[in-house]
């Protein structure tokens, strides 16, 4: 993989110049105490640190820093003084076991406050604690079974808006997909009254985001057009949220969170019970709309485009859906090893969250280093996915990895869904040790976070990445025609190209099925077959991350 690339010596190895000894292994938080040792430091550039290597390429940067300087290392951003973190014992000790000695700290408040405000995902402290104990129920099984439908239909609207042979852009209509169910979660029947003000702040917020465009490294407050587009969408969309709860108040909120019908009964419900203030509440529904929609589209994104990279689990993924006898429910797919262990595995190689950040309030150790209060850390899924001593051949999709033969050949998988483990159902398909949880820590895999502020929507979008690539798998073949990601670090890990894939009809029942809803408008094509779009995506950007899924085709088969 280019200058990405590292080897499995750099990586195992762990060791540093100034490493503490033991910082390989990374449990043992007393020594670094003792001996107070920094973590490695290797230097970046006057004033402007490690910025140029972040803006050519953050992920190979990251992927190259934890190679070839173990779990916990330096570097800085224009004076701030950052660390990233790898290991997963660390990682877990910050997240789960030592969390109150950390913060979210400034570097997100920064960059998405004005748009998150003092909603869940940026709130601090027992402020966080309040909203998070009031909208727990409204993510309980239960609850998120009841979006199930919404996550099939629009699914199957986006089959049917392609035809036999189309080459259609993936992300783009993953995308439309994912912002069409959260749009519906959130709103319940007011969507279609609000959608094209829901739609148009969207719009903004993917625009004012985008690293591709200069703009977007701008203050908010600057008079440019996209800026002045910005606030006065994003203005309108709160305002809906304003006549849309005043509405609902009018109306009768419901007795509690869990019992509301859509996501914003439930921030109403919250609001009630004096958990959150009403500007909390239109901070927590523009959360919702944005922390869940262009995760989720990606996710699906990389799922689809792996599985088509990957004929033959593809095929093995439709076996199991084509099996059933209607489009999925949620108890169905939670049934569907294959189908859970592509999705889980698409989320380990091209995690759409690819780093987050917290602040120690004091000084903490970290993987047997010392290291003081206030300073940015990094934890970073897609670093941490893709170390050789966690993964074999991490660079390849290997689905298979997730599954284990039990009793007559049957497969069941792990997908690592904690608040699933909690549950008092046992659910065959989705719990159990496979070997892609064996031999490795726990923070070796961690798409979602991990302890008390791992994604609240963690179950709405596995069922909803799973109901979505079961029902169109049902209906149709993909096909690579981008056989190549070239990958951006943006906010989120995006394709800084369309990704494109060919569709194929399925025969028979599923081709009926396919043509059962004439709903055309959500789907992006980009080209029918004979028209010939056949060629692959441009090649890296220059600026941009070239992340090949299986650059070989034979080491993508296993
Ligand atoms: C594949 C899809 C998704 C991925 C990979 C993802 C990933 C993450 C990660 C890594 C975090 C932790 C950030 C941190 O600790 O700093 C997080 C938090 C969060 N996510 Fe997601 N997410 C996804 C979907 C969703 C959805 C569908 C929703 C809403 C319906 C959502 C809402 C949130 C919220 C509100 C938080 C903050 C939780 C808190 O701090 O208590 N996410 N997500």
């Amino acid at each position: 993989m280019g200058e990405t690339t590292r080897s499995a010596g750099d990586v195992s190895d762990g060791t540093d110049a100034t490493s503490p000894g033991d910082a390989s292994d990374g449990t043992d938080a007393t020594d670094g105490a003792e001996t107070g040792v920094a973590p490695p430091d290797p230097g970046g550039l006057p004033v402007l640190g490690n910025v140029h290597e972040l803006a050519r390429d953050a992920l190979g940067f990251y992927e190259r820093r934890a190679a070839e300087h173990g779990g916990v290392v330096r570097y800085d951003v224009f004076g701030t003084e950052s660390y990233l973190v790898t290991d997963p014992d660390a990682i877990a000790s910050i997240l789960v076991e030592d969390h109150d000695r950390f913060v979210k700290g400034e570097m997100p408040r920064e960059r998405l406050g004005g748009l998150l405000g003092d909603g869940l995902f940026l709130a601090e402290g027992e402020a966080w604690r309040e909203q998070r104990t009031a909208m727990r129920s409204a993510f309980f099984r239960e609850r998120v079974a009841a979006y199930g439908d919404a996550m099939v239909e629009h699914a199957r609207r986006t089959a049917a808006s392609w035809d036999d042979g189309d080459v259609v852009d993936v992300h783009g209509a993953a995308t439309d997909y994912a912002f069409a169910v959260l749009a519906e979660s959130l709103l319940g029947s007011d969507v279609e009254r609000e959608r094209d003000t829901v739609r148009a702040a969207a719009e903004s917020v993917t625009e004012r985001f985008d690293t591709g465009r200069i703009a977007s490294f701008l203050p908010a407050w600057l008079p440019l057009p996209t800026n002045r587009r910005y606030r006065r969408r994003l203005g309108a969309l709160r305002e809906t949220v304003r006549d849309l709860v005043a509405e609902r108040r009018a109306a009768g909120p419901p007795a509690d969170p869990g019992a509301a019908d859509d996501l914003l009964g439930t921030l109403v419900a919250a609001a009630e019970l004096g958990a959150i203030d009403d500007d909390q509440l239109v901070d927590n529904a523009v959360t919702f709309l944005f922390a869940g929609h262009e995760t989720s589209a990606l996710g699906l994104t990389y799922t689809l485009y792996c599985l088509a990279r990957r004929p033959e689990f593809q095929e093995r993924v439709h076996a199991e859906v084509s099996a059933l006898d209607a489009d999925p429910t949620p108890a169905d797919v939670r049934e569907c090893p294959a189908l859970t262990a592509a999705v889980d595995e698409a989320l380990r190689l091209y995690p759409p969250v690819h780093s987050f950040f917290r602040e120690p309030t004091e000084p903490v150790t970290l993987g047997g280093y010392r290291v003081p209060a206030g300073v940015v850390l990094t934890l970073s899924p897609w670093a941490v996915h893709r170390d050789e001593r966690w993964w074999d051949d991490p660079e390849t999709y290997r689905p298979e990895r997730w599954l284990r033969e039990v009793g007559g050949g049957e497969a069941a998988s792990d997908g690592r869904d904690s608040d699933e483990a909690d549950a008092t159902e046992t659910v065959r398909g989705d719990e159990g040790a496979g070997p892609a949880v064996g031999d490795r820590p726990e923070y070796a895999y961690f798409p979602f976070g991990g302890g008390p502020r791992h994604c609240i929507g963690m179950r709405f979008a596995r069922q909803e990445l799973r109901l979505a690539t079961a029902t169109l798998l049902r209906r149709l073949r993909f096909e690579p025609v981008t056989t190549e990601l070239s990958l951006r670090a943006s906010a989120n890990t995006r394709p800084t190209h369309p990704v494109r894939l060919r569709v194929h009809a399925r025969e028979g029942r599923d081709a009926a099925a396919r043509r059962g809803d004439g709903w055309r408008s959500v789907g992006r094509k980009v080209g029918r077959a004979d028209h010939g779009d056949g060629g692959t995506d441009h090649g890296n950007g220059g600026a941009d991350r070239d992340a090949r899924n299986g650059a070989r085709p034979s080491s993508a088969r296993n």
